[in-house]
């Protein structure tokens, strides 16, 4: 790695051992935490959040589809998705925190059919039904992430796909395990839970689902514990 990289992720390093701010309301937390980072938000995440790509590829995007993605970030899924881009109906991505959309609307601007949102995901609606949703490292970042769930059911057509990759705490996990991973990211705003994937699997028909676990940038050895779900809205 090049020394201005180095220098670069001992940015990142330094505002995720600060922590998230406590002051503020939700997308104000969210402004200070990533404003300072998020020149170098893609290159670090790289390694941190894993299982992105095999998300998009899960999905089965098909020419057509109107597509919502729900805590965008940086955009960074647009690359993910690739040369299917252009023969989307719509891909909306919405996302709260302004340093970050700055990045996705970049990305964005060669899209005719993508639209990038600031907005909150516990209750921006698209205009119609759509056919995929699909959420990436953000439910665990959204206080109520169970408002996130209703709202990605309520936006999708009956038989429409939803699709996450995300931290969790496995059960079994491991109670030392666990407490760690809990602690370790609910210090920057990243809150781990053992009911994400009960709550999903109650709304939606499970068609995959892989809980693994994956290395963590500067912390050698340890595996943190993620989940890839891509489950089905029903008629009802
Ligand atoms: C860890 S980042 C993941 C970003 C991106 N999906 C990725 O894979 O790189 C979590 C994202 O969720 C967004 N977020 C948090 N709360 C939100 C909310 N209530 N509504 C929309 N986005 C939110 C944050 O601003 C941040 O961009």
């Amino acid at each position: 790695m090049a020394v201005s990289d180095l220098g670069a992720d001992a940015r990142v390093l330094w505002r995720l051992l600060r922590g998230q701010p406590n002051r503020g309301c939700h997308a104000e937390r969210l402004q200070a935490f990533y404003a300072p980072q998020a020149d170098r938000y893609d290159a670090f995440r790289a390694s941190l959040l894993h299982g992105r790509q095999e998300l998009i590829d899960s999905l089965e995007i098909s020419a057509g589809d109107r597509v919502v993605e729900l805590g965008c970030g940086t955009g960074s899924s647009l690359e993910r998705i690739g040369e299917k881009i252009g023969s989307l109906a719509s891909l909306q991505m919405v996302d709260l925190c302004p340093a970050l959309l700055d990045l996705a609307r970049q990305r964005a601007a060669r899209y005719a059919n993508v639209q990038v949102v600031e907005a909150d995901a516990t209750f921006w609606q698209p205009e119609k039904p759509v056919d995929i949703v699909f959420l990436s490292y953000a439910l665990t970042m959204i206080p109520d992430w169970s408002a996130v769930i209703a709202n990605a059911h309520a936006m999708l057509r009956p038989g429409g796909r939803i699709g996450l990759v995300d931290f969790h705490l496995p059960t079994p996990g491991g109670a030392l395990s666990n407490f760690f991973w809990r602690s370790w990211f609910g210090h920057d705003g990243v809150h781990l839970s053992s009911e994400h994937l009960p709550a999903l699997r109650s709304r939606f028909v499970e068609r995959r689902c892989h809980e693994l676990r994956a290395g963590v940038p500067y912390l050698p050895g340890f595996r943190a514990p993620y989940y890839l779900f891509v489950g089905e809205r029903t008629a009802g």
